[in-house]
């Protein structure tokens, strides 16, 4: 029999979860007695309701918390409860617009759109993990985000941008320093704005720049003096947006022509210092930026387009006649008394994408050296993220953890208590055995890539994206 589709799809794409607590899980291996602390995480929960979602980014968040104490690990899974997930389980139905899947419509409900021109957006912050102060947040793209309790994990709250008026995105991936925690805002309006917030003690305007077509930007840039936004071509006509009869993301166009303009804002005046143009790529995910001497590097995870955003809808990842596209580490060095592209270069050939680093002790700071991600075994090649990869960005080598048949998350960098080197600690990963059919919690050793544990669940974890831990004090 030929196979048509992927083993994984169903598992880590299709299937609605259940709220689970789990105690005393099976570990294969031994656990460092040093790491104690929750990993949680956040991704996609629900994906069917009156009809399934069309891709990755779509969803009904659920957060999933693993607890390591004392060598054991528990387990427990909780959906977001905000107003989308309330809707869907009252009327069966999706009922706010996601990223790529938007609720089935009437034509009177369509043309009421246009009268009545306010989208119902989806609240469920399914992206990211974010402490922000000594508060634990689910962070999406949408302008509100939802605190939850890091213990029951249960939904506290939503936080909103009292002073962002009108509609826009913000990304899942704010920046923080010792003093502050920072965002950037997509504005859409009469005027669209890219807008840099303070968030720490209430939100504060730091930099505002009009846009007319303003891009899908899902993070951005801090180095020590300035906020960077790398603005690919895959923009919008607002107004689009705002009579929206296409789900989110299928307004965006791409517009090779315009290239990539990176806006450099000064962080001390919110002004904007210069915008350089490259040629056009694409990216998800800023990794780092530092200065050196009047010199602005800007490390990201890059695609030659925006077509990764199709890779992922499922009728795509299902099938096993497919390739994703392979993001790749490159830096872009600026000169900045030159207003200039000084050198672009590809830091790794090996495909990276939810790209990690040590940011407490090593963002914004130039000798940094590792980078850790999901990755796509070249021997592998027609399959989803199948193994994890770590960059030495020194080097150009790469280093791998890869088993046939398993599918690997976001790897999380714990560093060890006693550490001599930037390397030196764990990274954990919720992976799917394809196989077996279920999920389990993989402890490798940062520094070698071996497996140190492994931390078996009962059941599948849809594939989610991005998450944190937290220490035990
Ligand atoms: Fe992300």
């Amino acid at each position: 029999m030929i196979k048509t589709e992927n083993r994984y799809f169903q598992p880590g794409f299709r299937q609605n979860m259940e709220e689970k607590e789990l105690k005393n899980l099976v570990i294969e291996g031994e656990i460092p007695d040093w790491l104690e602390g929750d990993l949680i995480r956040n991704g996609p929960g629900i994906v069917n309701v009156d009809k399934p979602m069309q891709h990755w980014f779509d969803g009904l968040a659920m957060l999933h918390k693993f607890s390591i104490s004392k060598g054991e690990v528990s387990y427990r899974s909780r959906f977001i409860n905000c107003e989308a997930y309330q809707a869907a389980q009252e009327s069966g139905k999706i009922s706010y617009s996601d990223f790529a899947t938007d609720p089935c419509r009437s034509i009177f409900q369509k043309l009421q759109t246009v009268f009545d021109p306010k989208p119902k957006i989806t609240d469920s912050a399914k992206v990211n993990i974010g402490k922000i102060g000594d508060k634990a947040f689910a962070l999406g793209e949408p302008l509100m985000q939802i605190q939850f309790d890091p213990e029951t994990l249960e939904s506290l709250g939503v936080f909103h941008y009292e002073k962002a008026p009108g509609s826009g995105i913000n990304t899942a991936h704010p920046h923080q320093d010792p003093h502050e925690v920072y965002n950037l805002v997509v504005q859409f309006g009469a005027i669209n704005h890219y807008k840099i917030y303070s968030m720490l003690e209430g939100v504060k305007e730091l930099a505002s720049i009009p846009v007319l077509e303003p891009a899908y930007l899902h993070s951005f840039g801090m180095s020590e003096r300035y906020f960077i936004i790398a603005e690919f071509p895959l923009v919008v006509q607002s107004l689009k947006l705002l009579f929206r009869f296409r789900p989110f993301i299928e307004n965006f166009k791409w517009k090779k022509n315009r290239g990539t303009r990176f806006l450099i804002i000064d962080r001390e005046t919110g002004k904007l210092k210069t915008t350089i143009k490259t040629e056009a790529f694409f990216s998800f995910h800023h990794v780092n930026a530092f200065e050196v001497d009047n010199q602005l590097v800007v490390d990201l995870a890059a695609y030659k387009d925006a077509s990764i955003i199709d890779h992922y809808y499922h009728n795509r990842l299902s099938s096993t006649e497919e390739q994703l596209p392979f993001g790749r580490m490159e830096r872009f060095i600026f000169d900045l008394d030159k207003s200039k592209l000084k050198e672009r270069k590809v830091l790794s050939e090996a495909c990276i994408e939810l790209p990690h680093i040590d940011y407490q002790s090593y963002h914004g700071n130039k000798d940094y050296r590792y980078i850790y991600g999901c990755g796509i075994n070249p021997e592998n090649r027609n399959e989803f993220y199948n193994q994890l990869v770590k960059i030495d960005v020194h080097t150009g080598q790469h280093s791998t953890w890869y088993q046939e048949g398993t599918y690997p998350g976001e790897a999380v960098f714990i560093p060890n208590p006693d550490r001599k080197s930037e390397d030196d600690g764990l990274l954990l990963s919720v992976v799917l055995d394809g196989k077996q059919g279920n999920s389990f919690l993989l402890i490798l050793d940062s520094k070698t890539m071996q497996e140190q544990a492994r931390v078996h669940l009962p059941h599948s974890i849809l594939f989610g994206y991005h998450g944190a831990f937290f220490e035990k004090n």
